[in-house]
């Protein structure tokens, strides 16, 4: 079979890429949609999560980074900036190097995950950690781009929208039919309004019946869309989505209400119960941001919001690596230490609790 070519090369007709750029590819894309069997039985609903944590860089961020620098290095661009709570600076990091340019990113000071950081600092990024958050992250590389050659790769660019909407390609693509309801974390807000404008395409171009319900889900610290307000000091155990003023916010609250979804918000303990019912039940190692999709599944069936007998697909935005100290904590809080054995098979047994065959 032949080798997947990544998200501009495969869907180039339903992009707005020119027939001839030549894409700036990692191979990102065609990541699992898995059947979530125990999650299915939960919810009273079929259940699939696509799994964005295998893209190249871990994170569904490749999708709109491969178009971005792709038509920033088909412009001639030679330096790109961008705002980042972790994935995105890895990912434009990487996606830089690949097409010989070089990045600098800015990110909230003490507060991205260290997968993140280094992937940036692997990938030969000029970071920046800014006494501020995400939002003051933007603001400013907003300022820098307008007055500097250096272009903007966050999802304020039409660009990153345009290769994100591809997951829900891929999604109607594997199902075969768009699902009844989608769900995902909110935080910028680029993501939400990439998938509606994915599906509400595919709609447009016979290519499917419907769209689904939108369902994004943000974290209680960290949840402007919900309150209908700006929150000054956002916080959440979730760094990636620990955002006050999502620069999507319109095009969120239109994806929310063409479609007839939701946008609620979870706890942090929310979140890390959901995060680890998926390690521990369904095999699917996310961060703690990326649960927050499936914290908000839960909710919502506990709220009996869930119609039964649904398909319902659920995306976890980046890998368990990215973040992994969270899986080191039992749901008491405290640190889980693996048993100290002799080398010896008898008394490996008894602490595996294995019987005499
Ligand atoms: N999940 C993860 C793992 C993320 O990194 C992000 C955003 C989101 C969800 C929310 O997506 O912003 O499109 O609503 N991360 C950005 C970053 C802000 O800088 O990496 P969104």
């Amino acid at each position: 079979r032949p080798q997947w070519r990544g998200v501009v090369n495969e869907y180039r007709d339903l992009l707005d890429v020119g027939a001839e750029v030549p894409a700036v590819t990692l191979g990102e894309g065609g990541t699992p949609l898995i059947h979530a069997e125990g999650l299915s039985e939960r919810v009273g609903a079929e259940v699939h999560v696509k799994y964005e944590g295998m893209n190249p860089t871990a994170s569904f961020k490749d999708r709109g980074m491969t178009m971005a620098i792709t038509k920033a290095a088909s412009r001639g661009a030679k330096a790109v900036i961008c705002a980042s709570t972790g994935n995105t600076s890895a990912s434009a990091a990487a996606y830089a190097t690949k097409a010989g340019l070089t990045s600098a990113v800015l990110v909230p000071a003490g507060k991205i995950a260290m997968g993140k950081m280094s992937q940036a600092v692997a990938h030969g990024a000029q970071l920046l950690e800014v006494d501020g958050n995400f939002d003051d992250c933007l603001t400013l590389c907003r300022k820098l781009s307008e007055a500097y050659p250096v272009d903007l790769v966050n999802s304020v660019n039409p660009d990153r929208i345009e290769g994100q909407k591809t997951a829900a390609f891929e999604i109607v693509d594997a199902l075969g039919h768009a699902p009844d309801i989608h769900v995902l974390p909110v935080g910028n807000a680029g993501n939400i309004t990439a998938y509606w404008k994915g599906f509400s395409e595919y709609v447009r171009k016979g290519l499917a019946q419907s769209a689904p319900m939108m369902w994004g889900f943000q974290a209680v610290g960290a949840a402007p869309l919900v309150l209908g307000h700006p929150v000054d000091e956002p916080e959440t155990i979730a760094t990636a989505i620990r955002i006050g003023n999502p620069a999507s916010w319109e095009q969120a609250i239109a994806a929310r209400d063409e479609s007839g979804g939701r946008i609620e918000s979870v706890t942090d303990e929310e979140i890390l119960s959901a995060h680890r019912l998926l390690s521990s039940t369904e095999g699917i190692f996310v961060e703690p941001g990326s649960a927050a999709s499936v914290a908000g599944l839960l909710k919502s069936a506990e709220a009996g919001l869930v119609p039964s007998g649904a398909v319902i697909s659920v995306t976890v935005t980046g890998h368990g690596l990215k973040d992994p100290q969270w899986a080191l904590q039992a749901a008491d809080g405290s640190a889980v230490t693996p048993t100290r054995v002799p080398i010896d098979a008898v008394s490996a047994a008894r602490e595996l609790g294995l019987e005499d065959a």
